[in-house]
C-alpha cells in the first residue's frame, strides 16, 4: 500500500483548557476530517485520583485525537499514558508549554523546560509504556532566555529519550509576572527559532504554533516546518476549519453549509441529552463562533447563549436562533433547508 501522503501532524487544533472538551472536538470534527485534535490538558493527578471516564471518554468520531497530559513524575506519566492508550487515544502529548504554578510533587508545564533531564525521563517512561506516539508541546524558551541553544538542547535531549514530534509555541513563557493569558500575547513570537529547529533536526517532526490566523500563514509555515497547530482562531472562527481538508489535504471541498453543521450539532445535543443527561448549553457554547464575521451573527449567538432558554429543548432554541438570524441578517427564509 502507498504511504499516507500527508504527515499526521500537518494541521491540528491546539489543546485548550475549558475549550477543547469532547463536545468541542465533536463539533470541530464535523468541520474537518483530517485535522488532528487535542484534548484539554489532563493532569496525572486528576487521573490517579479522579474519574477516568470523566477525564478520558471521547466519541469514536473524534479520531485522530491526542490526549494531552500535565505532569512530571515519570511513573505517573507512564501510568497515565497507558490509560490514554487503553481508552483509544492516537497520541499522548506532554505539556511543557503552559505557564503554571509549581505543584506539590515537582512541576508541570513550561517550567519543565528548565529540567530537560526530567522531561526525558518522563518521555522515556511513557514510550516504554505505550505503542502510540509520545509527543511534547513546549515553548522556545522561558523567562528572558532568548538563546536559541536553550530550545535546541531541550529538543535534542528529549528526542534522545524517544520523542519524535515537537509542537513548538513560538514564544517564551514568562514564569513570573504574567497571567497565562498574557503569556499567550506578550512574549514576542519568534517563528525563526522554530524554522531553525526543523533545519537542525530534519528527521524530527516539528510543528509550529502561535498566532496563526489565516490559511495563507499556514501555507507559509508549512514551507518551513512539518505542521501547524492553531488554537484561538480555530475556536473563535471555526468555519476556517471547513476549508482545511481541501486546502491542505487534497480532499474534496467541504459539502455542508453552516446550517447543516448547526443542525448536526442539534442532533448531537439531543443524543447527549438522551444518553448522558447532558444539557445543551455546555455544548452550544462551543458553536458560538460558527457565524463569525457574518451579518446577524450577534443576534444568532445571543439566542444560543441566552440562559433564559436553558429549560427549552435544543431544537426549539435552534428554531429561535434561525428566526433571529433570518431577521437580523436579512436572509431569505428559503435559504434554510
Ligand atoms: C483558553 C485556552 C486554554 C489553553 N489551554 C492549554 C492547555 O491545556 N494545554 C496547552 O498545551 N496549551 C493550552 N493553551 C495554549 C494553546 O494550546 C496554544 O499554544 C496558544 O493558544 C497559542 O496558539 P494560538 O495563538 O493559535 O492560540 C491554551 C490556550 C487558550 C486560549
Amino acid at each position: 500500500m502507498a504511504a499516507a501522503p500527508y504527515n499526521p501532524w500537518r494541521l491540528s487544533v491546539a489543546p485548550m483548557l475549558d475549550w477543547t472538551d469532547r463536545h468541542c472536538r465533536y463539533f470541530h470534527r464535523l468541520l474537518t476530517r483530517h485535522t488532528r485534535l487535542y484534548t484539554e490538558m489532563v493532569t496525572t493527578g486528576a487521573l490517579m485520583h479522579g474519574s477516568h471516564r470523566r477525564h478520558l471518554r471521547f466519541h469514536a468520531e473524534e479520531h485522530p485525537v491526542a490526549l494531552q497530559l500535565g505532569g512530571s513524575e515519570p511513573a505517573e506519566l507512564a501510568a497515565a499514558a497507558k490509560l490514554g492508550q487503553d481508552w483509544g487515544y492516537d497520541e499522548i502529548n506532554l505539556n511543557c508549554g503552559c505557564p503554571s504554578e509549581r505543584v506539590q510533587r515537582g512541576a508541570f508545564g513550561a517550567c519543565l523546560m528548565a529540567e530537560p533531564a526530567l522531561v526525558a525521563d518522563g518521555v522515556k517512561a511513557m514510550c516504554d509504556a505505550v505503542d502510540i506516539p509520545v509527543t511534547v508541546k513546549h515553548r522556545i524558551g522561558i523567562d528572558r532566555i532568548e538563546d536559541y541553544g536553550f530550545v535546541r538542547d531541550f529538543v535534542g535531549q528529549v528526542s534522545e529519550a524517544g520523542c519524535r514530534v515537537f509542537i513548538v509555541h513560538a514564544r517564551n513563557a514568562w514564569l513570573q509576572g504574567l497571567s497565562p493569558k498574557e503569556n499567550r500575547e506578550v512574549p514576542p513570537l519568534r517563528y525563526e527559532a522554530v524554522y531553525r529547529l526543523k533545519r537542525d533536526f530534519p528527521a524530527l517532526t516539528i510543528v509550529l504554533n502561535g498566532g496563526v490566523t489565516t490559511n495563507a500563514q499556514i501555507a507559509a509555515h508549512l514551507a518551513q516546518v512539518d505542521g501547524v497547530m492553531v488554537g484561538r482562531e480555530a475556536y473563535h472562527n471555526p468555519w476556517l476549519l471547513s476549508t482545511w481538508d481541501e486546502a491542505f489535504f487534497g480532499d474534496s471541498p467541504f459539502a455542508l453549509s453552516r446550517e447543516d453543521v448547526e443542525a448536526a450539532m442539534v442532533a448531537y445535543m439531543e443524543r447527549e441529552a438522551q444518553d448522558d443527561a447532558c444539557p445543551w448549553y455546555p455544548i452550544a457554547r462551543h458553536i458560538l463562533g460558527l457565524r463569525h464575521g457574518l451579518r446577524g451573527a450577534r443576534r444568532w449567538r445571543q439566542i444560543w447563549s441566552d440562559h433564559r432558554l436553558k429549560p427549552e429543548p435544543p431544537r426549539a432554541v435552534f428554531a429561535l436562533a434561525r428566526s433571529a438570524w433570518v431577521a437580523a441578517a436579512d436572509v431569505p427564509a428559503t435559504e434554510f433547508g
